[in-house]
């Protein structure tokens, strides 16, 4: 089995194949998902929201992403693993960014994600020449929820619109091998994704683009708010709560455990143990 590299992503565009990233923070979920053949799997800092109960991306920690990375990368997935880089693992100077950057790669990351455009524009140069590849992330980044004052549309102006294909332009010239466009309008999407020669990964621009991510949380039914660009193909919060409460009521009524689920001594020893226990008199 060979994994996919971020060649494979650029060799996607060439042939116009859509690329399919989704996010996975455990094991068992990475081991899912790259069963059924996505091209990435993001260990996204929305891990802090959707399951460490944060009420936004800014506490996720570099301990708490590398311990997630580290989870994913043991499912040993033919995708390509992305380690999302957290609130001020990267933005204090272009040494810390390259240290974090470098021990998500330890970690078993193929690539690291930055958000932001010109503001870290020297930090995504010095984690590439590092020899790590960077996925850069424009539009709405989490990250900046309190400079934004909430998750907003971006690209709802011109002015603005016209910041974000600069934005990604440059962040091409700097190296990145993608970039993550989130919750813009359809237009500033397709318009980057024209202009760009890397690939594209959209999250709630539209379908104009080189490629889709999402948060599976999001698409499952096991998150505590779904945002209006999440489609739900599933409910596993249902499907727990009804397991849940089978067990539940079979415990109660002793109908769990039965006999398939229980493990007997042989009849001799248990008649040596019977006696064992009267002529000890417990
Ligand atoms: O953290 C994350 O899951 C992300 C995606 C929404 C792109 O950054």
């Amino acid at each position: 089995m060979r994994r996919v590299t971020i060649r494979d992503f650029w060799k996607k565009k060439s042939e116009n194949e859509k690329i399919v990233m989704i996010t996975a923070y455990d094991y068992m979920t990475a081991k899912i998902v790259d069963s059924i053949g996505v091209d990435g799997i993001l260990v996204g800092d929305s891990v802090g929201m959707v399951l460490l109960g944060y009420e936004n991306t800014l506490p996720v920690s570099m301990e708490e992403m590398l311990h997630h990375t580290r989870a994913v990368a043991r499912a040993k997935p033919r995708a390509l693993i992305v380690g999302d880089m957290p609130f001020m693992s990267y933005q204090v100077s272009k040494e810390k960014a390259v240290e974090n950057a470098g021990r998500f790669i330890k970690a078993g990351a193929d690539a690291v994600k930055i958000e932001g455009g010109f503001e870290v524009i020297d930090k995504v140069e010095a984690i590439i020449k590092a020899g790590i590849p960077v996925m850069g992330h424009i539009g709405l980044t989490p990250q900046r929820v309190l400079q934004f004052g909430g998750y907003r549309l971006m690209g709802k102006e011109y002015e603005y619109a016209i910041r974000l294909v600069e934005e990604a332009m440059m962040l091409q010239e700097a190296g990145v091998f993608s970039i993550v466009i989130e919750f813009t309008t359809a237009e500033v999407a397709e318009e980057i994704t024209k202009r760009l020669d890397i690939p594209t990964i959209c999250i709630g621009c539209g379908g104009d683009c080189d490629g889709q991510i999402i948060v599976i949380n999001d698409i499952i039914g096991l998150s505590p708010f779904i945002p209006s660009f999440a489609k739900k193909y599933a409910d596993v919060a249902g499907v727990i709560k009804e397991a849940v409460a089978s067990y539940r009521d079979e415990v109660r009524s002793g109908k769990f455990p039965a006999k398939e689920h229980t493990r007997y001594m042989d009849k001799e020893e248990y008649k040596k143990f019977l006696k064992a226990l009267r002529e000890r008199g417990l």
